[in-house]
């Protein structure tokens, strides 16, 4: 039996994912992690994708895409292309690095998945997704086994392992090996809005 093609609008942002990275003249790491993904993505799985969600700091996402489409080439395709994927997409709210955090609030980060567990194309064996921080909030650190790339839409501070605090910049991308900790926070005048991919080597 045929395998379905992807709907347009999700194989537009995937590509347009890829193009990305490929413009950020990816580290050898990297680059390395971003083919694996994009092999295992070259096969569509079928899946019926759970319904269209928002949370509350989805309302700065056009205010997080501004500064991408100014900045043209496949950083500004990437914003177009994730403007058209926005209505299919089920956000869903987590907490910033604070204790007590309302989830129904203004403060809560949005977290989406495109591709992966619950995403609008359901699977385990490749993840890709979109955090869109508040101003001045902080993703809690965080490790997971499946290594993983990041590609920035916004400004906005990283840290990994023992890197200290650094600034990837609209179109910079990085990469992080298995089970390292990581965290990301917005600066306090505006959002923060990332794509990141799982590469998961146990699955198949
Ligand atoms: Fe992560």
């Amino acid at each position: 039996m045929a395998i379905q093609p992807r709907p347009q609008p999700l194989q537009a942002f995937l590509d347009a994912v890829k193009r990305g990275f490929d413009e950020a003249s990816p580290r050898e790491e990297t680059k390395a992690c971003l083919e694996r993904v994009f092999d295992r993505l070259r096969h569509p799985v079928e899946s019926s994708a759970p319904a269209p969600a928002r949370v509350p700091a989805t309302a700065f996402l056009e205010g997080a895409i501004g500064p991408a489409r100014e900045a043209g080439g496949a950083v500004a395709e990437l914003a177009d292309r994730l403007r058209q994927l926005d209505p299919f997409l089920f956000w869903r709210a987590r907490g910033g690095s604070e204790a007590e955090a309302d989830l129904s609030g203004p403060d809560a980060i949005a977290n989406a998945m495109v591709v992966g567990p619950n995403g609008v194309e359901d699977r385990k064996d490749v993840w890709v997704g979109l955090s869109l921080v508040p101003p001045g909030v902080r993703y809690p650190d965080h490790r997971h086994s499946p290594e993983e790339i990041y590609l920035f839409l916004t400004d906005g501070r990283f840290r990994h392992g023992e890197s200290g605090w650094f600034t990837p910049g609209i179109g910079g991308s990085l990469y992080n090996e298995p089970n390292i900790l990581h965290s990301m926070e917005a600066p306090p005048e505006g959002p923060l809005l990332a794509v990141w991919c799982l590469f998961d080597a146990r699955q198949q």
